[in-house]
């Protein structure tokens, strides 16, 4: 049995990730930022007990560090790190160089980069601390994204920050393998969670189905899959890798 912390687990990925660990009989801290009744819901709906609710602002570095404490008072200790939470694209937060004006421009690289890739950097080093100071081997899955590689034309903040994830990732899985940490992360392409079910039945849904040679998107619990197995023991030799699960809708060389 081990301790995960999922942030991010209010609904969509993170929350598959949450029940995929729990169901293999582990103890998970249910991390969201704003929605607590996702949270609950997910909660809810873990197998086994001993769970906890964790809510905090990423965008904070007290936040993020208030998170992995309370995550730590409740669980007692902390074994994997899941950073899935991110300001993720949206009609609202969509910035088009050309188009935006400077300030909202600079707004959304702020956001964008402020949750996705310094808040889980301060997650990281919380956590890490945390397995370095108990001498106890661990695993950090950060949930990164196929735009960081294709690129996003609306959204270059979003995979900007994304790119900046899986670039820490790779410094971080140097640095704390010393330590019998194994850092990693998945980059998904489009997966059908509850945010992106408008657009999937929007007359851009056959579109976006036809990304991937398979005819559809990814399912939350295909990622979740990805993410569990990268934080096994097992996967350990695979620190440092950056997993695609995009259904070869996206072959980087
Ligand atoms: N769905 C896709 O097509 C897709 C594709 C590639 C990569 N991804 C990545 O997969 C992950 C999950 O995506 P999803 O579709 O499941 O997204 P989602 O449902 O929008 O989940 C995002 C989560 O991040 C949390 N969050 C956002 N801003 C936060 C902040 N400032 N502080 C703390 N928590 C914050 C949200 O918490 P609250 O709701 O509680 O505020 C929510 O739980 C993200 O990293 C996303 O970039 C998704």
């Amino acid at each position: 049995m081990s301790c995960i912390l999922v942030t991010g687990a209010s609904g969509g990925i993170g929350a598959a990730v949450a029940r995929r660990f729990a169901a293999a009989g582990n103890r998970v801290a249910v991390h969201y930022g704003s929605n607590r009744a996702g949270a609950q819901e997910t909660l809810a709906s873990l197998d086994g007990t001993g769970h906890a609710l964790v809510s905090g602002d990423l965008a904070d570095p007290d936040g993020a560090a208030s998170i992995v404490a309370s995550a730590l008072q409740q669980l007692g200790s902390l074994d994997v790190l899941v950073a899935n939470a991110a300001v993720a694209p949206s009609p609202e937060n969509r910035h088009v160089i050309g188009e935006s004006t400077y300030a909202e421009w600079s707004t959304v690289f702020r956001q964008m980069v402020d949750v996705n890739l310094l808040g889980t950097a301060n997650l990281a080093w919380a956590v890490a601390s945390h397995l370095i100071e108990r001498s106890a081997p661990g695993a950090i899955v950060n949930v990164g994204s196929r735009g960081a590689f294709r690129g996003e034309p609306e959204f270059p903040a979003y995979a900007a920050s994304k790119a900046g994830l899986h670039a820490l990732g790779q410094s971080l899985a140097v640095a704390l393998a010393p330590h019998s940490i194994s850092v990693t992360s998945v980059a998904p392409g489009f997966v059908a969670t509850p945010r992106q079910l408008e657009k999937l039945e929007s007359d851009q849904g056959d579109a976006l189905r036809a990304q991937s040679p398979f005819g559809r998107v990814g399912t939350p619990e295909e990622i979740a899959e990805a993410v569990f197995w990268l934080a096994s023991p097992e996967a350990a030799w695979s620190s440092g890798s950056i997993l695609d699960a995009n259904g070869a809708s996206y072959l980087r060389s």
